[in-house]
């Protein structure tokens, strides 16, 4: 029970002073039609799927040079195609070091891995802007080189990637994340930042990033907060029936959560199916994968309370990577599934956090950007690769097609990440608290009224 209590003077602490503040930065995302469904591991190189991924502007040097960049909560730090990146690895617009005369330039070396390619470079320190604002010496990668089909395939002007993970970009674990250092800086007051991506049929600049703050309008329900899973030094999460509590420094690699179970609900809100719970599951949170992934069992399992009419895509008779739907099944039915996440690492908890995602999410158009005049879909769930697996056969990335469906804020300092559900005008239940933890219910409702009474004080500020 603590631990509502200390997130709901977190939140107050937060809404008395960030959202009444300016030192809070918000800024559009745009939605960017790709080709290709992008993932962590590889790519899907196929079918003419209107996949999305979602860019961010910002600004870099003196003076101010523009450039898109991927937003990636799963990786360290931010990284520009340098003047020194030949056009064949880094074919958009690229960064004039010798234009900008608050560039600081070091030998220091970068590798930031993306599935089986990366990007390297050197390390400079230089002035980022942000919207309005600014903040100077800040950590970039120069990128001389990128490999691997997810960053050029994906990238159509694009120039590098924004990542907001918990590391840094070097790996030094002293050295601040792109998030930190905008506090340090005192450009944002708390070292967080919460997104907003909208629906999928909504395109352009639509989505919203805020650093240092959140957007209250964006957001419904109750409030989860939720500790991230940290890893050991063999990278493995620290979770389920094997999790042991480090005392000391803890090594953060993804924004990763403890997935519990996944529920379908029929469009009249009985419940049809519970996926079979094994051990609670490493979730990482991962706004840059197109799709989601969980073991194949659970994710046909899931798909046949849908819908019996489904292909499997595959390669050469390699591993399943996708299935391919009938878009009709997803939208003749308002279904909605309901993806589970335990309050504590160990172990499956009474009342887990809720990411509701209703059913027109969870198909991506094969032909076209709209639903209801596709004729075929990619199903938004598909078997998780092997690696990402833990050995009691476990594991999840939620991607984009769950995480459209939630409000979410990163907090930095506290390790943890606050789960909302996301003001996207769907006609579906919102979720409600388990009625077994009536102490949490309180908690969350306070939290809540607190919210609201903000609110009305300061809409001007949002
Ligand atoms: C970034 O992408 C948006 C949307 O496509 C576009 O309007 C904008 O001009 C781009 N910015 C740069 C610097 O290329
Ligand atoms: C860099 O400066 C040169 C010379 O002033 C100019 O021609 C060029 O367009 C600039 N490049 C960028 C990307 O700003
Ligand atoms: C990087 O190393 C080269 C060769 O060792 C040296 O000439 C150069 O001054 C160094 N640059 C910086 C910014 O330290
Ligand atoms: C690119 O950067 C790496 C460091 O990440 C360095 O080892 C390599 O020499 C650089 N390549 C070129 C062509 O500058
Ligand atoms: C930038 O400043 C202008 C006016 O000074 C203000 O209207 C606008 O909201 C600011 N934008 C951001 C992103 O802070
Ligand atoms: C810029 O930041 C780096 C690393 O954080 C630090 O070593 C350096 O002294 C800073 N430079 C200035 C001019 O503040
Ligand atoms: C990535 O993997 C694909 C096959 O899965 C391979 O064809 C490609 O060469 C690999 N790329 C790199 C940079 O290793
Ligand atoms: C881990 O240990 C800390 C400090 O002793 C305690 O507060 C926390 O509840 C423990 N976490 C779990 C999951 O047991
Ligand atoms: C709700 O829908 C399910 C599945 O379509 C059906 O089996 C069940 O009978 C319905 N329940 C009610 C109360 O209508
Ligand atoms: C999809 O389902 C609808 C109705 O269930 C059917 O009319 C249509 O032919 C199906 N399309 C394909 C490509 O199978």
């Amino acid at each position: 029970m603590k631990r509502f209590v200390v997130c709901l003077l977190f939140l107050l602490a937060l809404l008395t002073t960030d959202t009444l503040a300016d030192d809070l930065i918000r800024l559009p995302i745009f939605k960017h039609p790709t080709a290709h469904i992008s993932k962590r591991e590889d790519e899907i190189p196929l079918y003419n799927t209107d996949a999305r991924e979602y860019l961010i502007e910002i600004g870099l040097g003196t003076p101010v040079q523009k450039f898109n960049f991927t937003l990636d909560i799963s990786s360290p730090g931010l990284w520009v195609s340098s003047s020194q990146c030949p056009s064949t690895d880094c074919l958009y617009s690229r960064f004039a070091e010798k234009n900008s005369s608050s560039l600081r330039q070091t030998n220091s070396t970068f590798s930031v891995p993306y599935g089986n390619g990366s990007a390297k470079g050197f390390i400079g320190y230089d002035t980022v802007t942000l919207g309005n604002l600014t903040s100077t010496n800040h950590t970039i990668g120069l990128a001389n080189t990128t490999s691997g089909q997810s960053i050029t395939s994906s990238s159509t002007r694009v120039s590098g990637v924004l990542g907001l993970g918990i590391p840094g970009i070097s790996g030094d674990p002293t050295e601040l994340s792109f998030t930190e250092q905008l506090s340090f800086n005192e450009v944002i007051g708390k070292a967080m930042f919460s997104i907003y991506f909208n629906r999928q049929d909504k395109h352009g600049a639509t989505g919203q990033i805020v650093f240092g703050g959140f957007d209250y309008g964006k957001y419904k329900g109750p409030i989860y907060s939720l500790q991230v899973l940290d890893y050991n030094k063999q990278g493995q999460p620290n979770v389920g029936k094997t999790y042991t509590n480090i005392t000391g420094d803890k090594i953060y690699k993804y924004w990763t959560l403890p997935g519990q179970s996944v529920v379908t609900y029929a469009s009249n809100g009985t419940k049809i199916h519970e996926t079979e719970f094994v051990d609670v599951a490493p979730a990482i949170l991962d706004s840059a994968t197109t799709l989601s992934y969980l073991p194949q069992k659970d994710v046909v399992a899931i798909l046949e309370t849908i819908t019996k009419d489904y292909v499997p895509i595959q390669q050469n008779g390699g591993p399943i990577q996708a299935y391919q739907v009938n878009c009709t099944a997803f939208t003749k039915q308002k279904m909605y599934l309901d993806f589970q996440l335990s309050e504590a690492p160990n172990a499956p908890s009474g009342s887990p956090a809720i990411i509701r995602v209703p059913l027109r999410e969870l198909a991506l158009p094969q032909n076209g950007d709209d639903l209801y005049t596709a004729t075929t879909c990619i199903f938004g769930l598909a078997p998780i690769s092997k690696e990402f697996l833990t050995p009691s056969g476990t594991g999840w990335i939620l991607g984009q097609t769950v995480l459209r469906s939630v409000y979410t804020m990163y907090d930095i300092y506290y390790r943890e990440v606050i789960i909302i559900e996301a003001k996207n005008n769907y006609d579906i239940p919102i979720p409600s608290l388990s009625n077994t933890n009536s102490a949490s219910y309180k908690h969350y409702y306070a939290v809540l009224v607190s919210v609201s009474l903000i609110m009305m004080g300061s809409s001007s500020i949002l």
